[in-house]
C-alpha cells in the first residue's frame, strides 16, 4: 500500500463578504497517495485555488480535518506551519511569480537559500534541474529576458528543486499558448516522475489533466471522480 502524504476530511469553507457568507467548499474528501498525480477542473468560481491554498496550508478551513504524513495540522504554531509548508509543499501559479531582478538560476536556487542550503550546493542543483528541462543555456537570464514558456519551466524548477512531498500547480499553463501549454506540462510531469512527489494540478484542459492519474471535479462546493 503506498504511503498517504495528505488526507483532507469534510473541508467546508465559508468566507464572509460583509453580512453576506459565501459557501465555497461544502464538504470535500480528498487523499492523495505517494506520487499520485491529481488533476482538478471546475468552473471558475468553483473554489479550485480556494481548495489549493487550503491544502498548501496558505488559507484555513472554515472546518474540517487535515492530516499531512499522518499527522494533524490544526494545533501547529504558526512557526511550525511554515516550516511544514516551506518543507511539504511546492507552489506553481498561473503567472511565473519569479523575482524580476534574479536570473533563472537564483529564481531557482530561492527554496534551498531559505532553508540554509550553501549557496555553491544550491547553485549546483539548480544547474543541473534547469539543463534537465533545457534551460541549460538560459542560467544567467533574468524573467525579461525569458519566454512565458521558458519563465514558466524556471518556476516549476523552482517548485521542485527542493524535493517537496506535494506539488501544487495552480492552473500553471492557463497563461500560455496550446503548444508552450503542451510543452510545459510535459516538463512539469517529468520533473514530477523522477522526483516522486505527489502532484494536484488545476487546470481548464481537460486533455492536459487526464495525462494524471486521477481526474476530479468540482462542482457546488463538492468532489466528483470524473
Ligand atoms: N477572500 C475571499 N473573500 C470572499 N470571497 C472569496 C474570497 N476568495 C474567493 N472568494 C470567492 O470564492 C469563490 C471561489 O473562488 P476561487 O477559489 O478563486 O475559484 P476558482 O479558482 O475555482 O475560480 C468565488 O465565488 C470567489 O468570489
Ligand atoms: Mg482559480
Amino acid at each position: 500500500m503506498q504511503k498517504v502524504l495528505l488526507e483532507l476530511k469534510d473541508i467546508k469553507k465559508v468566507f464572509k463578504k460583509g453580512s453576506e457568507l459565501i459557501k465555497v467548499l461544502d464538504g470535500i474528501n480528498l487523499n492523495i497517495h505517494e506520487k499520485q498525480t491529481i488533476g482538478i477542473i471546475g468552473p471558475s468560481g468553483s473554489g479550485k485555488t480556494t481548495l489549493l491554498q487550503i491544502i498548501g496550508m496558505l488559507d484555513q478551513a472554515s472546518s474540517g480535518n487535515i492530516k499531512i504524513n499522518g499527522s494533524d495540522t490544526s494545533s501547529l504554531s504558526d512557526k511550525a506551519a511554515s516550516k511544514l509548508r516551506n518543507e511539504c509543499f511546492g507552489f506553481i501559479y498561473q503567472f511565473h511569480h519569479l523575482i524580476a531582478e534574479f536570473t533563472a538560476l537564483e529564481n531557482t536556487m530561492m527554496p534551498l537559500l531559505v532553508r540554509k542550503i550553501g549557496m555553491s550546493k544550491a547553485k549546483k542543483s539548480a544547474e543541473i534541474l534547469l539543463s534537465a528541462i533545457g534551460l541549460g543555456e538560459r542560467l544567467d537570464h533574468r524573467p525579461s529576458e525569458l519566454s512565458g514558456g521558458e519563465c514558466q519551466r524556471v518556476a516549476v524548477a523552482r517548485a521542485m528543486i527542493g524535493k517537496p512531498n506535494i506539488v501544487l500547480a495552480d492552473e500553471p499553463t492557463g497563461n500560455l499558448d496550446p503548444e508552450t501549454a503542451e510543452s510545459v506540462f510535459e516538463c512539469l510531469l517529468e520533473l514530477n516522475e523522477t522526483s516522486g512527489s505527489g502532484l494536484i494540478v488545476v487546470t481548464h484542459n481537460h486533455q492536459l489533466a487526464h495525462k494524471l492519474d486521477t481526474v476530479i471535479e468540482l462542482r457546488l462546493g463538492k468532489l466528483k471522480y470524473v
